[in-house]
């Protein structure tokens, strides 16, 4: 029998990239949850899960994870993959409420759900933010917790309440901490996004600070990878792991990368560094190589190519 997997901002970046990789195996079905926030625009999140419209294990319902009748609407379901969110460091320092509500209320009312349905997996997507400004890298996973944003508080906060229902209830709770993730569909408020698209059509690019930060990219293929593995997980019941790739590129090692990839220079618009932004991220994988068999193999000229190709593909000719 297939596993039923809710995937929670399924309609997202990194949940849609989950989705294909989920269907493709045959193994599981998928009950996608998302409202289309407006974060950024709907009609993006509408062509990320476009694909799967025909696909006879996959059934999407439009709906908030902090409305108890949407939740109360869904298929039954083996194993939740909680990835909704209001994402983003710097809006959170505007509307610190908001992600307080969605990013934390949300979870709670999720959590509530796994429990009242008696469904015992529940995998969520916690941030590298939640390390801040902790100098010590790279960082692993019992190391000091210094964050300065609003976001990556609730997703520390998150992380603290599914220790409350894993200890209460003995719904297994694994909190995936991802560093940058990078790659086909990526939200376009995110630096790679933003800079193939300034790039790529001569705009300027903003650059925060001296160019100096450095961060621990991603590939999402890597990441969906580490997530289906936390799926089949069962040999304990709380886990915080970073899903990194244990490599870091500065700020302007990065533009000089999407350069080669676009074949084109950027003109910089030189900003001052914003508040809430770490000053680096970097990732100890060792946990999430041992208990999840995580082995991250995409490399940034690759990972970057892949994105240029979709980036050209879905939204050069029709942009959203
Ligand atoms: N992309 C990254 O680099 C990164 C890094 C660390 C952590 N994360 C976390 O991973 C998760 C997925 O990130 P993403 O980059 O795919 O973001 P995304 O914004 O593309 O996806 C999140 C989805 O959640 C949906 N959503 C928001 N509020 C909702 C609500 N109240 N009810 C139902 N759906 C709601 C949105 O419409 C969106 O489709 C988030 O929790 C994010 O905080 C992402």
């Amino acid at each position: 029998m297939k596993k039923r997997i809710l995937i929670t901002g399924a309609a997202g970046f990194i949940g849609s990239n989950l989705i294909h990789k989920l269907l493709k195996t045959g193994c599981y079905c998928v009950i996608g949850l998302d409202n289309f926030d407006a974060f950024y625009p709907r009609a993006a999140k509408e062509q990320n899960i476009a694909p799967f419209a025909e696909d006879k294990n996959f059934r999407f319902y439009e709906g908030d994870i902090r409305n108890r009748a949407d939740l109360d609407a869904l298929d039954d379901i083996d194993v939740i993959v909680h990835l909704a969110a209001k994402a983003g460091v710097r809006p959170s320092i505007k509307d610190p409420i908001l992600y307080q509500d969605v990013n934390v209320g949300g979870t709670q009312n999720l959590l509530e759900f796994a429990r009242r349905r008696g469904i015992k997996q529940f995998v969520f997507a916690s941030s590298s933010s939640v390390y801040g400004i902790n100098a010590h890298v790279p960082w692993s996973e019992d190391d000091k917790l210094m964050p300065i944003s609003p976001y990556a508080s609730t997703k520390l906060s998150c992380e603290m309440l599914g220790h409350v229902y894993s200890h209460l209830y003995g719904i297994r709770f694994l909190a995936l901490r991802f560093f940058t993730v990078y790659g086909p569909g990526q939200r376009p408020d995110l630096a790679i996004h933003k800079f193939f698209r300034a790039i790529s059509s001569g705009q300027p690019i903003p650059v925060f600070g001296d160019g100096s930060t450095s961060r621990d990219y991603t590939y999402v293929e890597d990441t969906v990878r580490g997530i289906e593995a936390a799926i089949l997980y069962e040999s304990s019941d709380f886990e915080v792991i970073n899903l990194g790739n244990h490599r870091t590129i500065t700020l302007e090692g990065l533009i000089e990368a999407i350069e080669e990839s676009c074949g084109k220079k950027a003109i910089i618009d030189r900003q001052p560094e914003q508040p809430g932004d770490v000053p680096q991220t970097y990732a100890d994988i060792a946990k999430a190589r041992k208990i999840l068999q995580y082995s991250p193999s995409t490399d940034l000229k690759t990972g970057l190519d892949n994105f240029y190709s979709w980036y050209r593909q879905t939204q050069e000719q029709d942009p959203l």
